[in-house]
């Protein structure tokens, strides 16, 4: 089902956080909880094990109507120890994909946000100062019912000229940071570009093995967060997890997956340097989502790690849902389709077999 967004693509970043959110996130109440929180999520009691992952609820106005709708896991949207600007307008388009999107297509982008739902978004991962959101992620924290838990998401900047030691110390910051909020659970993005190299973070074994171990020293017993991309070579996720996976508390797979975007007429459709290529999501990544999800889940078992799995990419329906959780997720979230069907939290809770 495809209704209002509750972020409207056709607004700049600023006029969504200071207007939005839209449509049926615009009026909400807060959540009165049927169900008996019958789940743990990384120690947490939560009604459903379903969320909306980092990016869409951009500040704690989001977060709190997503609360409300029923969304019992809600990522407050990825911050910085500082503040960072927004990539230029547009930051999310639609495109047209036949199938599931193989890494490294060129896409035609429209603005016509139609069924199968799959878009891109370029926002640059921006930030405002933690003067602003520090007591706004603290203010939608403490808006969780019974059954809820809010997840804090950041990532580190490298400083200007500065040095990888640099750059990890801007993580730990992020993370002390984020836990002066009383967040319960930190997430970090190691799905980013890893600064100062031409790949994301997560591919950088050793470098993500430093950054993890680092923020678990800063934040203790506070249960901790990767949010990971698609991993092609299962060789290497295996070795990732290796290094990693005995340290992290859960780990959160897919982001988006990089594609060429042009216009109708052939054009670079998102203006500036640096965004011919962008990441896409909702339907059309699917089938990496799941594809990781039953990696992430084998591997644990092998491995005899335990770390919690939070299924990502393309779910739309009661029936996604299931699919993530049956190829092992103990967690699914919905970004994509959730911003265009603000009813997808009840009707899971209504139709989905695997609750
Ligand atoms: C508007 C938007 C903004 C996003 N921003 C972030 C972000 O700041 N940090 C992050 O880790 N992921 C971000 N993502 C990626 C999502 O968390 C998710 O991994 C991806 O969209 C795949 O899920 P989906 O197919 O349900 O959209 C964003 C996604 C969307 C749609």
């Amino acid at each position: 089902m495809v209704s209002e967004p509750f972020y409207d693509p056709a607004k700049s970043y600023l006029d969504n956080f200071e207007h939005g959110p839209f449509g049926l996130f615009a009026d909400t109440s807060p959540a009165s909880q049927t169900i008996q929180p019958k789940h743990t999520f990384l120690g947490h009691a939560v009604s459903s094990p379903f969320g909306i992952p980092a990016g869409p609820l951009i500040n704690g106005r989001y977060v709190k109507a997503a609360l409300d709708l029923g969304f019992d896991i809600p990522v407050y949207k990825t911050v910085r120890t500082h503040k960072y600007a927004c990539h230029p307008w547009p930051n999310v388009l639609a495109v047209k994909v036949e199938g599931d999107l193989a890494p490294d297509r060129t896409l035609i982008a429209s603005h016509d946000y139609d069924e199968p739902l799959s878009i891109t978004n370029s926002f640059g991962v921006p930030s405002f100062d933690p003067d602003f959101w520090q007591p706004d992620m603290a203010d939608a924290a403490r808006h969780a019912a019974p059954g809820q838990v809010v997840v804090g998401s950041y990532q580190g900047t490298l400083p200007e000229n500065g040095s990888v030691d640099d750059y990890i110390a801007d993580f730990v910051l992020g993370a002390k940071l984020v836990k002066e909020t009383g967040v319960k659970i930190i997430e970090v993005n190691l799905s980013c570009p890893n600064e100062g190299t031409a790949n994301l973070l997560c591919f950088d074994i050793q470098r993500s093995r430093k950054v993890v171990e680092a923020i678990k020293d800063e934040i203790g017993s506070t249960p901790l967060v990767i949010k990971m991309a698609y991993y092609k070579d299962e060789q290497r996720l295996e070795q990732f997890l290796r290094e990693i996976g005995n340290t992290v508390d859960g780990i959160q797979s897919i982001n988006t997956i990089s594609a060429e975007i042009l216009d109708e007429h052939g054009k670079q459709a998102l203006p500036g340097e640096g965004r011919l290529r962008s990441g896409v999501c909702g339907s059309a990544v699917k089938w990496a989502g799941l594809a990781m999800t039953e990696r992430l889940f084998r591997m644990r078992a092998e491995l005899g790690m335990k770390f919690t799995i939070i299924g990502v990419g393309g779910v739309g329906n009661a029936a996604a849902f299931d699919e993530y959780r049956r190829a092992g997720a103990d967690a699914v979230m919905s970004a994509t389709s959730a911003m265009w069907n603000p009813s997808l939290a009840r009707e899971i809770k209504e139709q989905a077999h695997e609750l």
